[in-house]
């Protein structure tokens, strides 16, 4: 078994082939003059692991690209971090169901796919080969033991995230709710007024996706006006659009951190470890 990344997932894939002692593929990664994307890699194996978070559009291509390479090989497909998996529906008539193409495109040309924390399940069956979608909770609650906070309550800002965090604070041995979030543009939410016995409390934040920082910055904002005594937020994957990071510190959330399913300054925990172990089943 090899290892190979695209360039977005370079230091996730390095620490997976550490904790599986496998060796990883170098790559070598230029443009054309018009822009495509050429790479040329070292020898690849009869069994290979592409690690690669879809962020932007060119991530696709990278991905699609390392599929090529690998033609021949048995592949498995680790996509850390799955981007168009918010357009899970069809929300309005003459839309995409981007989750369900970008599944589709992916999955048709390698054996076996691993998610983390998917933004829906219902996305699975689109991959259309064995898919397995593992969750960092276990991790994130690692996490939060190194935070400063005593007895933290766990809070999903949303519906979506009560499994999330009720899991994390299973974990953790502690108390977990959640809020309700309703969406109002790409940009803009509002989280309904619910009384929640926080003051005095540290509060961590937890969702799998932090992309404008919008929904964790409105929750955060009607927490402390309630009394919360500290509020920190963790996600699985750190989009951090638009400025989102300031956008929270400025609202006085005291720590920010994601995993490194997207490779960003605020990674604090890793993924490596439960990608490894699924590696090895
Ligand atoms: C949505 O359902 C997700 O779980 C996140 O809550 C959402 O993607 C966060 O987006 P933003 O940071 O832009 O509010």
């Amino acid at each position: 078994m090899k290892i190979i990344s695209t360039r977005r997932s370079q230091v996730l894939a390095g620490r997976i082939a550490d904790l599986l002692q496998k060796p990883l593929v170098d790559v070598r990664w230029t443009r054309f003059p018009d822009g495509e994307i050429y790479l040329r890699t070292d020898e690849i194996s009869n069994q290979m692991v592409i690690v690669g978070s879809l962020v932007e559009s060119d991530d696709l291509i990278e991905l699609l690209l390392l599929t090529d390479v690998c033609n021949g090989s048995e592949i498995t497909l680790v996509l850390p971090y799955m981007g168009y998996a918010r357009q899970d529906k069809q929300f309005n008539p003459g839309e995409p169901l981007s989750a369900r193409i970008i599944a589709r495109t992916l999955g048709s040309g390698v054996n076996r796919v691993i998610t983390i924390n998917l933004h829906e399940k219902t996305i699975i069956p689109y991959f259309g080969i064995p898919t397995t979608d593992l969750s960092l909770a276990g991790d994130m609650a690692a996490a939060i033991q190194n935070f400063s906070c005593k007895s933290p309550l766990i809070l999903g800002p949303d519906i979506g995230a009560a499994n999330l965090a009720y899991d994390i604070a299973a974990t953790g041995g502690w108390e977990s709710d959640h809020l309700h979030k309703v969406r109002l543009s790409g940009i803009e939410v509002r989280i309904e007024p619910k009384e929640i016995p926080v003051k005095g409390r540290d509060v961590v934040i937890v969702d799998d996706i932090i992309s404008t920082g919008g929904t964790q910055a409105t929750a955060a904002a009607m927490l402390l006006e309630q009394g919360a005594a500290s509020i920190c937020t963790v996600c699985v994957h750190g989009v951090l659009a638009s400025g989102a990071y300031t956008h929270l510190k400025s609202v006085g959330i005291n720590q920010i951190i994601s995993s490194d399913t997207i490779e960003s300054a605020c990674s604090g925990y890793s993924a490596a470890r439960i990608i490894a172990n699924a590696l090895n089943r």
